[in-house]
């Protein structure tokens, strides 16, 4: 196989570009409100054993296809399975790639309306925060342009390449969002009366949880980890021989839900702290959504002393942490194109850049279309690609291809026990776990 595909040049740039690809709005803007929904400890107890089930096995499977084979999502199933329908598997892969980049970017323009309203300070004169946002979704000229704005950043750096555009960038996006989640974490926890937020996180509250819990909670953690469409095929890709797979799902894993995590522990605390109406907040909690980051919490961060610090760290980490999964996301899109219909980097960047606008300037106009597109990827096509993905390498792929790629050909030493339980994982718990998302969707 060819081997002169180019790789990322070092582990560490492994571990930054697929956690910068997890690391997202899922985490900070999602999660949150997820958690808050399901009974705070109780939904972070079920997620972590989704995680743990399905969450690192698909992400491991995913890795393994994409180091072997070489090739973009939709040609390395072509590769390791030809002839078959397999490549279905990949090409749809790619078509929720580019469906979820079509609302995602829309959010991330969002960001971008914010931290300039965060550095120009205006943010500091707006009294009714729910308004400003209303504001904000009915100028669909607005959200375009910015969306805009958002789309021609990545492509910037998908434009740059793999090692100059992705490896880099991440490189020094990831270490910079950590910093600015940990200060604002310290800054929350301080504030006076944070313990409350801390308590609504991490304390079992069985009045709040919902039956779809365990459901919620799988669907979060597939968008979350970025698995189940192959974006870390085309990731693993670019591994070199010498990345240990198991433990770069395990590191990836771990950074993800520790922002996750560490988010709560700022929305929440902040919450709590800052709020003047102590009796409608848990409410407004629960019914979070897109109005947790850009209703609650920038009045939340208005009444803080130099609030325009903190919110111009806050939604800098927000567009960074968009980014880097943006990116993620159109350079799975872009690479198939110019693989398969032998294109160079620079055509097929345009070219996906430009359905990727068509696609957002819908968005913005149409909430819709919006919802179309975040609950059929995230509600359908994800746990389909993740039940695929588990059943291909789990039943399909020849084992010795499998404890090659996980054994680095032998080079390092697993237990036969964790192979086994490996493969008895994706056999049948994550294919039964996946399947009970699916049948939700389409009952829920
Ligand atoms: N995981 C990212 C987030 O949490 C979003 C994302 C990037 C994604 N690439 C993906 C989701 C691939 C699903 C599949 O925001």
């Amino acid at each position: 196989m060819a081997d002169k595909r180019v790789t990322f040049a070092s582990k560490i740039g492994v571990v930054a570009a697929a956690a910068g690809s997890a690391v997202g709005l899922g985490n900070i803007w999602r999660f949150p409100s997820q958690a808050a929904d399901g009974g705070g400890a109780i939904f972070i107890f079920v997620y972590i054993a989704c995680i743990l089930f399905f969450g690192i096995p698909v992400m491991m499977s995913e890795f393994i296809i994409g180091r072997s084979a070489k090739a973009n999502t939709a040609g390395a199933f072509h590769k390791l399975a030809p002839g078959t329908p397999w490549k279905w598997v990949g090409r749809l892969g790619v078509l929720t790639g580019f469906l979820i980049m079509g609302f995602y970017i829309v959010v991330a323009g969002w960001t971008l309306v914010y931290l300039g309203q965060s550095i120009s300070g205006h943010l500091l004169s707006v009294d009714n925060f729910s308004a400003h946002f209303n504001n904000l979704l009915a100028n669909p000229l607005k959200q375009s342009l910015w969306m805009i704005v958002f789309t021609l950043l990545t492509a910037y750096f998908i434009l740059s390449g793999v090692r100059k555009g992705i490896e880099k960038s991440t490189k020094i996006f990831m270490p910079v969002l950590f910093l600015f989640l940990i200060i604002l974490a310290i800054r929350a926890i301080l504030l006076p009366g944070a313990g409350a937020g801390l308590d609504f996180l991490f304390k079992p509250n069985f009045e709040n949880v919902k039956s779809t819990v365990f459901l919620d909670a799988m669907g979060q953690a597939f968008f979350s980890l970025s698995v189940g469409m192959g974006c870390l095929i085309t990731y693993g890709s670019y591994f070199n021989k010498n990345i240990n797979l198991a433990k770069t799902a395990v590191q990836v894993t771990f950074l993800d839900t520790l922002v996750a995590i560490i988010s709560g522990m700022i929305i929440f605390p902040a919450a709590f702290a800052l709020t003047s109406n102590p009796s409608t907040i848990v409410d407004e909690l629960v019914t979070g959504g897109p109005g947790l980051l850009f209703i609650t919490l920038p009045e939340l961060l208005n009444q803080m002393a130099g609030s325009m610090i903190w919110s111009t760290m806050f939604f800098s980490l927000l567009a960074l942490a968009a980014l880097t999964s943006t990116i993620s996301l159109m350079e799975v899109v872009t690479i198939y194109i110019s693989e398969e219909y032998r294109m160079s980097r620079k055509k097929s960047t345009l070219l996906v850049t430009s359905g990727v606008i068509i696609l957002g300037v819908i968005s913005s106009y149409s909430t819709g279309f919006f919802n179309i597109l975040d609950v059929s990827t995230a509600k359908y096509m994800l746990p389909a690609g993740g039940l695929f993905i588990s059943i291909f390498v789990g039943w399909y792929l020849n084992k010795q291809i499998v404890a090659a790629e996980l054994t680095n050909e032998g080079e390092l030493k697993f237990g036969i026990g964790f192979l086994k339980m490996y493969i008895f994982l994706l056999r049948y718990v994550a294919p039964i776990a996946i399947l009970s998302i699916f049948v939700y969707g389409i009952i829920g």
